[in-house]
C-alpha cells in the first residue's frame, strides 16, 4: 500500500493524484484521497472531502468531483489484506460524524476486538477493514487535540501501521504515525508533504525526515515536529535523498520493466563504482562494519530475505561458500523467523532486500538483534528501516525500482554478494591471482550484460514460440539452480504462466512425470565441470519428447534452441545467466497482453506480514 498527504498553498488534489500514481507499484487495487474544504470567508473549517474507487488511480481520477478545491490532503493506494477490493474498503476511512479520515498502511492484529468494542457501543462500521477502527478510536477520543487523540487511539492498538490522520475541527495540521509500516516527511518551502515512500516525493523536494518505529509528527504548512507516541520531542534534522525525480521516469520505454532491465548495464557499473582496490586485489566496502579479526571468526554465513531477494540470496551464499570458503546457505526470512531458529554467536546473518522494507524480513532481522547476533544489510534502499536496523552492510545502488517484479535490483545484488564474498575471500584463504581474477569478470560484466541485451530481438521470438506452454519447466544444477528458481519465479509473476524449479538432478526424482511436449524445459548450463551431467538431464527430457531451451555458454546439440551467452569467470556465470531470461518472462508476459509493471494480487513492497 502507499501513503501520501500534503500541507500548504497549492491545490491539493492534482499533487496527491501524482503522488499516488508515484506509488502505485506498491499496491493498486483501489485508491483514494480525503481534504481539508476551502472554508467559506470567515469560517474556520469547510468539512472533508472524500472520493474512494475501486481500481487504479485513473479510475480515482476520473471520479473525482469537479469542484475539490483544498490545499491539505491525505491520499492512499491499497493492496487488499483485511477486505476484498471495492470503494468502500479503500481507504480514507471516516469516523461516525465525517470529521476524521484516515489512511494507514500496516495490519492491525486486535481489529476484530476494537471493531466489535465499537460495535458494542453503537458505533456503525461500514468497511470491512482493520483500518477504519482507528479513524473511529481517533474520532471518539475525548482528548483536546488531535494528537493527542491519535495517540490515545494507537494506545488501543495492536499491530503495525504508518498513518496519516485529518481532522475537519484541526484543520491547520496532518498528524502522522509509525510502527512497523515507514513514514516519510518531506520538508519544503512553506509546504510540507508525507509519503510512505520517497518515490512520491522526489519531483518536490529532496529534503527528507524518516520517522522511526514509535514516533509520531504533526505537520503544518511551515512547520513540523516529531515526538515519540508517549508524546516526547525527538530530534530530526532532514537529510537529502540522491535518486533523482527522473529515475522514476519511463525514459522512452513502454514499461518500467523493459527500462529496468536496459538499466543492468550503468547498474551494475555503479554497484562496482570506487569498491575495487587492484593494489590489494580486493575491495572497499565501506559500511561493513566488519574488521579483518572479525571476518576471521565468521564460522557460518545466513542469508534471509523474500521472493526474487532471497533468490539472490541462494547466489550470494554460493559466491561466499566459493570464494571466502566459509559455509553458507539463504532461507525465506519468514520461515527462520516462525520456526524458533538456533542463533548461533559465530553465525554472520545476513539481511537482502530491495526495499529495506519487506515486514517479513525486518522482523527476521529484529528477532536476530533481540538474540544478541550480528547482522548485515545487502539493501537497495538507502536508509530504509532493514538498512537502519542491521549492523553494516553493503548498499546494493540499483537506483529506484519501479516494476513489481525485480531485475535490476536482481543483479545488482548478486554482483553486490560477489564484492562481499571477495572481501570475505581475500581476508581468509582467496589468493591474489583468485581475486585478480574475480575483479576482471567483474569489471567484465557491463559490457556483457549488454552484450546479452543487443539479443533482445532473438530472445522475443523465442518468448512467442514458447508462450503457449501450459507449464514451464526450469532446470539448473549448483550455479545454474539460483538463476532456474528466479527465472521461474520472475516467468510466474509477470506472465501467470505456471512455472516451476527444480535442481537438474532432482528431475528424474518425480517433476520428469510432468515432461510432455506442452510443457517446456528452460535449462541454464554453464560451461563449468557440471556440463557433462546437465547434457545427460537434457537427454533424459528429450526421451519424454519434452522440448528444450538452453541458456549456454555454447550451442547445445539436444536443446531445441540455445540463447548463447558471454562467458566470464564460472563463479560469476549466475549474474550473466539470469539476464536473458528476465527478457524471457518480459517477452512472454507482452505475448499475453500482461500488465507487466503491475501484475495481479501484487505488491512491490510487501510491509505486512
Ligand atoms: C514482494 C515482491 C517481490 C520481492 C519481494 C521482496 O513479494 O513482489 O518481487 O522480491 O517482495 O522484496 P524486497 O524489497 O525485500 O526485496
Amino acid at each position: 500500500c502507499g501513503i501520501v498527504g500534503y500541507i500548504g498553498k497549492r491545490d491539493v488534489a492534482p499533487l496527491l493524484l501524482e503522488g499516488l500514481q508515484r506509488l502505485e507499484y506498491r499496491g493498486y487495487d483501489s485508491a483514494g484521497l480525503a481534504i481539508q474544504g476551502k472554508p467559506a470567508k470567515g469560517a474556520q473549517s469547510a468539512g472533508l472531502k472524500t472520493a474512494k474507487a475501486k481500481g487504479r488511480v485513473r479510475d480515482l481520477e476520473a471520479r473525482l468531483p469537479k469542484r475539490f478545491a483544498g490545499t491539505t490532503g491525505i491520499a492512499h493506494t491499497r493492496w487488499a489484506t483485511h477486505g476484498a477490493p471495492n470503494d468502500i474498503n479503500a481507504h480514507p476511512h471516516l469516523d461516525a460524524d465525517g470529521k476524521v479520515a484516515v489512511v494507514h498502511n500496516g495490519i492491525i492484529d486486535n481489529a476484530a476486538d476494537l471493531r466489535a468494542k465499537l460495535a458494542a457501543d453503537g458505533v456503525e462500521l461500514v468497511s470491512d477493514t482493520d483500518s477504519e477502527a482507528l479513524a473511529h478510536l481517533i474520532g471518539r477520543s475525548q482528548a483536546p487535540t488531535l494528537e493527542e487523540k491519535v495517540r490515545h487511539a494507537l494506545a488501543m492498538v495492536e499491530g503495525t501501521y504508518g498513518i496519516a490522520v485529518l481532522h475537519a475541527d484541526f484543520p491547520d495540521r496532518i498528524v502522522v504515525a509509525r510502527n512497523g509500516s515507514p513514514v516519510v516527511l518531506g520538508i519544503g518551502e512553506k509546504e510540507m508533504f508525507v509519503a510512505s515512500d520517497v518515490a512520491a516525493l522526489v519531483s518536490h523536494t529532496r529534503q527528507v525526515v524518516t520517522l522511526d518505529d514509535g514516533e509520531m509528527a504533526t505537520l503544518k504548512a511551515d512547520d513540523y515536529r516529531t515526538y515519540t507516541t508517549e508524546g516526547s520531542r525527538t530530534s530530526t534534522s532532514p537529510t537529502t535523498v540522491e535518486w533523482e525525480a527522473e529515475s522514476y521516469d519511463m525514459g522512452g520505454h513502454d514499461t518500467y520493466m523493459h527500462k529496468e532491465i536496459h538499466e543492468q548495464v550503468d547498474a551494475v557499473d555503479r554497484v562496482l563504482r570506487g569498491r575495487i582496490d587492484d593494489r590489494f586485489s580486493t575491495v572497499h566496502l565501506g559500511g561493513l562494519n566488519l574488521d579483518a579479526r572479525e571476518a576471521r571468526g565468521v564460522r557460518r554465513v545466513k542469508i534471509l530475505g523474500c521472493g526474487s531477494a532471497y533468490h539472490t540470496g541462494l547466489i550470494g551464499a554460493q559466491l561466499i561458500e566459493e570464494l571466502a570458503r566459509i559455509p553458507a546457505d539463504a532461507e525465506p526470512a519468514s520461515e527462520f523467523r516462525y520456526r524458533n531458529p538456533v542463533v548461533d554467536p559465530d553465525t554472520l546473518y545476513i539481511a537482502v532486500s530491495q526495499s529495506g522494507e519487506t515486514y517479513d524480513t525486518l522482523a527476521a532481522v529484529q528477532e536476530l538483534k533481540r538474540k544478541g547476533a550480528r547482522v548485515l544489510g545487502v539493501i537497495n534502499v538507502v536508509g530504509s528501516a532493514i538498512a537502519r536496523e542491521t549492523d553494516g552492510g553493503v548498499y546494493v545502488h540499483a537506483g529506484p525500482e519501479v516494476c513489481v517484479v525485480s531485475t535490476k535490483c536482481f543483479t545488482n545484488t548478486a554482483v553486490a554478494f560477489a564484492l562481499l564474498a571477495l572481501h570475505l575471500g581475500r581476508i581468509r584463504d582467496l589468493s591474489v591471482a583468485d581475486g585478480k581474477r574475480i575483479i576482471a569478470g567483474l569489471r567484465k560484466l557491463p559490457e556483457q550484460i549488454a552484450e546479452v541485451l543487443r539479443g533482445e530481438e532473438e530472445i522475443k521470438k523465442l518468448a512467442t514460440e514458447y508462450a503457449n506452454a501450459k507449464s514451464m519447466m526450469f532446470v539448473g544444477r549448483v550455479r545454474g539452480y539460483p538463476v532456474a528458481r528466479e527465472a521461474s519465479l520472475k516467468l510466474k509473476e509477470v506472465s501467470y504462466v505456471h512455472a516451476e524449479a527444480y535442481p537438474a538432478s532432482e528431475l528424474k526424482h518425480g517433476p520428469l512425470a510432468l515432461i510432455e511436449p506442452e510443457v517446456p524445459t528452460v535449462a541454464v548450463l554453464p560451461d563449468d565441470d557440471l556440463l557433462e551431467k546437465n547434457r545427460a538431464t537434457l537427454e533424459e527430457i528429450k526421451a519424454r519428447s519434452g522440448r528444450i531451451l538452453a541458456v549456454a555458454h555454447r550451442e547445445q546439440a539436444k536443446a531445441d534452441h540455445t540463447i548463447v551467452v558471454p562467458r566470464n569467470e564460472v563463479e560469476l556465470d549466475p549474474i550473466l545467466m539470469g539476464i536473458p531470461l528476465q527478457l524471457l518472462a518480459y517477452h512472454t508476459a507482452l505475448a499475453l497482453g500482461r500488465d507487466i509493471d503491475k501484475p495481479r494480487n501484487l505488491a512491490k513492497s510487501v510491509t505486512v506480514e
